[in-house]
């Protein structure tokens, strides 16, 4: 079997590659090792950052995205006893953010795929890379993938970036002394925007998928179980944290989903090696609280589909050489502000009432000074794409 791009893993950075390589009239075929339902129902990020909006609805897959996407011009932070209305509309105008869960956006992905015909491969086993200075391949089940370029889109604990030779990457890593709780719930938002709140019993979010859906995160130690946390006990912890403002009375409901998050930064550099690519969670992670994840993994997407379009057309290499540094920019400004609004919004047992003081001061310097709340928004709704 031959293809021109053989893609690992079909997550948003695989299944976007495959479809925008279509595009082009580049053929590739996607290896994933879970089932269609398991990947359609794994529930993750929400919020779409303008330039991921824009990629999906260019190519053709955002029309229920735009139908039943929220879009949001603002997002409020809570801390101290008050509300403070980060507004993007005065800060960044024309800027906004489109809530809509990714698995929404996997779901669509993959229609579109099998509708063209593509070739998705679900519940493959063992993925191996090889020969990946020249002549690439790769073998699942048994079979052998002849290809010309190979696109790491395997998440963090997939097997492309591992398969690079030990040295040729260098790592930059730091880990966070909590995980996010995630839970979805049948109810109504009890606010219209999402509330970052700050407490000191630790950190919560208040999202939505829906008007009758809700998301919701707790800041939980690094070793929470599921098992620690019925569905009474989460509701409680989320009312003390998020009823922190005078009139606001969270709506609860029955909870649909469940799951413990950990939160780590991490960078792998270069993004590529001989003819491997490395895009989204393969090469980055980020913690969520900036909800860059998800944004970052299309935006690699975009850089690679340029790169392999040039490649395909002309022979030249030029832009496949330059992808990595390409990418990194974009990775690191995402690094920084999803370690800044981490450190900024979570409770660290280490923090001495110096630094929580010091945590406070910094909430009402970013909520008070115009030129601190527009870079906090700028970063949110995103880099100019
Ligand atoms: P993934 O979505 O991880 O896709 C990788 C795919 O590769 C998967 O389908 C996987 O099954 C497959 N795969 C792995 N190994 C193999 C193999 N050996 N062979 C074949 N296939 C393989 N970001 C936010 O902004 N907000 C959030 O709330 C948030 N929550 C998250 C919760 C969890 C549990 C995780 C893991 C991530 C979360 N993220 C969040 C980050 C965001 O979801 C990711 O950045 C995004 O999924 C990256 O897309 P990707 O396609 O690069 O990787
Ligand atoms: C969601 C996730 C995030 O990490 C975030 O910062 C905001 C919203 C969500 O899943 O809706």
């Amino acid at each position: 079997m031959r293809t021109q791009v053989g893609i690992i893993g079909a997550g948003p950075a695989g299944l976007l590659l495959s479809h925008l390589l279509h595009l082009r009239g580049i053929s590739s075929v996607v290896l994933e090792r879970r089932s269609r339902d398991y990947v359609e129902r794994r529930v993750r990020a929400g919020v779409l950052e303008q330039g991921t909006v824009d990629t999906l609805v260019e190519a053709g897959v955002g029309d229920r995205m735009l139908r039943e996407g929220l879009v949001h011009h603002g997002i409020e932070l809570r801390y101290g006893g008050s509300g403070h209305r980060i507004p993007f509309e005065k800060l960044v105008p024309g800027r906004a953010i489109t809530v809509y869960g990714q698995q929404e956006v996997v779901k669509d992905l993959i229609a579109a795929r099998l509708e063209a015909g593509g070739d998705v491969r679900f519940e493959v086993e063992d993925v191996e890379v090889h020969s990946l200075e020249a002549a690439p391949y790769l073998t699942f089940g048994g079979e052998r993938l002849d290809c010309e370029v190979i696109a790491g889109c395997d998440g963090f604990h997939g097997i492309s970036r591992p398969a690079i030779p030990s040295g040729e990457l260098t790592y930059f890593e730091r880990e966070y002394p909590f995980a996010w709780l995630g839970i979805l719930a049948r109810v109504a938002p009890s606010s219209e925007e999402l509330i970052y709140s700050r407490t000191e019993r630790g950190f919560a979010l208040h999202s939505m998928r829906s008007p009758t859906i809700s998301r919701f995160y707790l800041q939980v130690p690094p070793d929470a179980s599921l098992d620690d946390w019925p569905d009474e006990r989460i509701w409680a912890e989320l009312k003390a944290r998020l009823e922190s403002v005078p009139g606001f009375t969270l709506s609860t409901g029955e909870i649909v989903e469940k799951g413990v998050t950990p939160m780590r930064s991490f960078v792998a550099e270069p993004m590529q090696y001989g003819r491997l690519y490395l895009a989204g969670d393969a090469a980055h992670i980020v913690p969520p609280t900036g909800a860059k994840g998800l944004n970052l993994a299309v935006a690699d997407v975009r850089v690679l589909t340029e790169a392999l379009d040039l490649f395909f057309r002309t022979g030249s290499a030029e832009l496949l050489d330059g992808y990595s540094a390409a990418c990194l920019k974009r990775v690191w400004r995402a690094q920084h502000f999803s370690w800044w609004m981490t450190t900024l919004l979570h409770t660290f047992e280490s923090d001495d009432a110096y630094g929580r003081r010091l945590q406070l001061s910094y909430l009402d310097y970013v909520t008070s000074s115009e030129a601190a709340a527009t870079t906090l928004a700028e970063n949110y709704v995103g880099m100019p794409w």
